[in-house]
């Protein structure tokens, strides 16, 4: 059975080779030189600095309209040429969690405008969203998100993160650590 859950590994080990870390808020994580990513849970004994692990699941905002939206544009991972990749863990606040669903859908797209902003930085960059909450009450993130880019494109990346972080949503992230690695093989 083709499983939904991803673990992330931050080591010595993998394809992905760490060229910057920079915490945005709260904690940061263990240094690690590489990150490897794997589809499952990762090995019993498996050695590394942090292993975090979401699942990817249904989507809770987005409209019909939207949805067409980003089916037409975004790519998949692992283009040949998106060998820059941004690993971005984050845990939102107890007053995030505690708004209804309309409350938060209002903050994260009329308020943020999170989907139209992100829609045009496609199809320059293909992502995958993750969710951690579920997994166990002791998660130390509530979301690892994932992003792919060819380096030409790094530039329109930073461009999208400081669009974000500048919105209303982001008043609700307490802890964000920016991985941006480099694939090698
Ligand atoms: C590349 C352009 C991007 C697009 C098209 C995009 C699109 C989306 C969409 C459609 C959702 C909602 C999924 C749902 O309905 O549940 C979402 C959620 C999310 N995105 Fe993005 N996004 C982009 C970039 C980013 C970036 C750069 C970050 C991090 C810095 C980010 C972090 C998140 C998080 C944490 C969520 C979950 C929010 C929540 O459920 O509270 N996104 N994104």
């Amino acid at each position: 059975m083709q499983t939904r859950l991803y673990s992330f590994l931050g080591g010595r080990t993998g394809p992905w080779r760490v060229s910057a870390t920079r915490v945005v808020s709260g904690d940061p994580l263990p240094p690690a030189e590489r990150v490897e990513v794997i589809q499952g849970e990762a090995r019993a004994g498996t050695e590394a600095a942090w292993i975090l692990r979401g699942v990817t699941s249904h989507e809770r905002y987005v409209t019909r309209p939207e949805r067409a939206r980003l089916v037409e544009h975004q790519p998949a991972l692992g283009r040949l040429e998106a060998t820059h990749a941004a690993f971005i863990p984050i845990r939102k606040s107890p007053a995030w969690w505690s708004l209804a669903q309309d409350e938060r859908r209002t903050v994260f797209e009329a308020r943020s405008a999170h989907i139209a902003t992100g829609l045009r930085y496609l199809p320059a960059v293909a992502r995958r969203l993750h969710h951690c909450r579920d997994l166990a009450p002791s998660e130390p993130f509530d979301f690892l998100t994932w992003f792919e880019f060819a380096p030409a494109d790094a530039t329109a990346f930073d461009e999208l993160l400081d669009a974000l972080r500048a919105s209303e949503e982001w008043q609700f992230v307490e802890r964000e650590v920016e991985v941006r690695v480099v694939r090698e093989s």
